[in-house]
């Protein structure tokens, strides 16, 4: 039985003060015993969510992360400074990381390799354009998306690997995909991983991500690969991330 999971990823938004209302709300309304809760705040306020949810249940991470250990990387973070904030899990491969600042691949697949070696998850986000889909292509992006790190890490990694699809076109557009069509694309992933291992593609959770809101969570959750969802826009608003963080307990 796969847990669920539900990460806020706030991107470039918010505040100390916007911080720390948001958590507190989160802290509040959330029931980390009921469903896996992690927060993404820019870097600079990772201390601070660090401070304010230690010990809640609820975990946080980073939206990024360099593969070196340290050295000349002007603006970048290693795992050991994610770790010491108490960072448990990072993402990797955001399609906004991809389009806007031109990581590959093989640049996801390094990154999750550096984070497992850390004893960090990788939440590894995967999807394709609307360009990609209605050219037919969804099953051959995801596909090659996913191989880049397969064979990098192998399978077995899969058991400590978190997957996101997140198709582009949902993401901040209001335009969720159906539960159908996610559906499709998270069967389609989890077949994937089964032609290596069975047992590892039915431990592995893929999260949807895309125009989640309280509103359309539940009908998400309730498909039989969808196992939690990362969430943009409606993570800046208490109400809806906690409802949202509900449906997924109660699925
Ligand atoms: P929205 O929920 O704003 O569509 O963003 C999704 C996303 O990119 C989360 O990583």
């Amino acid at each position: 039985m796969r847990r669920k999971l539900v990460a806020a990823n706030w991107k470039m938004n918010g505040s100390k003060a916007q911080t720390e209302s948001l958590l507190n709300a989160f802290v509040a309304g959330i029931d980390a015993k009921a469903v896996d809760a992690v927060v993404f705040p820019p870097a600079l306020y990772v201390a601070q969510v660090a401070q304010l949810l230690n010990g809640t249940g609820l975990e946080w991470g980073t939206q990024n992360v360099h593969a070196a250990d340290n050295g000349a990387f002007t603006g970048e973070l290693s795992l050991g400074m994610v770790k010491e904030f108490g960072c448990r899990y990072v993402l990797i491969g955001h399609s906004e990381r991809r389009e806007l600042f031109g990581e590959t691949n093989a640049d996801a697949a390094t990154k999750v390799a550096a984070a497992l070696n850390a004893d960090v998850i990788p939440m590894l986000c995967v999807g394709e354009t609307l360009q990609q889909r209605e050219a037919g292509t969804t099953e051959a992006v995801v596909g090659e998306q996913l191989d880049a790190v397969l064979n990098e890490v192998g399978i077995e990694a899969f058991k400590r690997i978190v997957i996101a699809y997140e198709p582009v076109w949902a993401i901040g557009t209001g335009k969720t995909a159906t539960p159908e069509q996610a559906q499709a694309v998270h069967a389609f992933i989890r077949a994937r991983l089964a032609k290596a291992d069975g047992d590892v593609a039915a431990q592995c959770r893929v999260l949807y991500g895309g125009s989640v809101k309280a509103a359309n969570a539940q009908e998400l959750f309730q498909q039989p690969d969808i196992d939690g969802g990362l969430v943009g826009g409606a993570s800046l608003q208490a109400d809806e991330f906690t409802a949202i963080c509900q449906a997924a307990a109660e699925v």
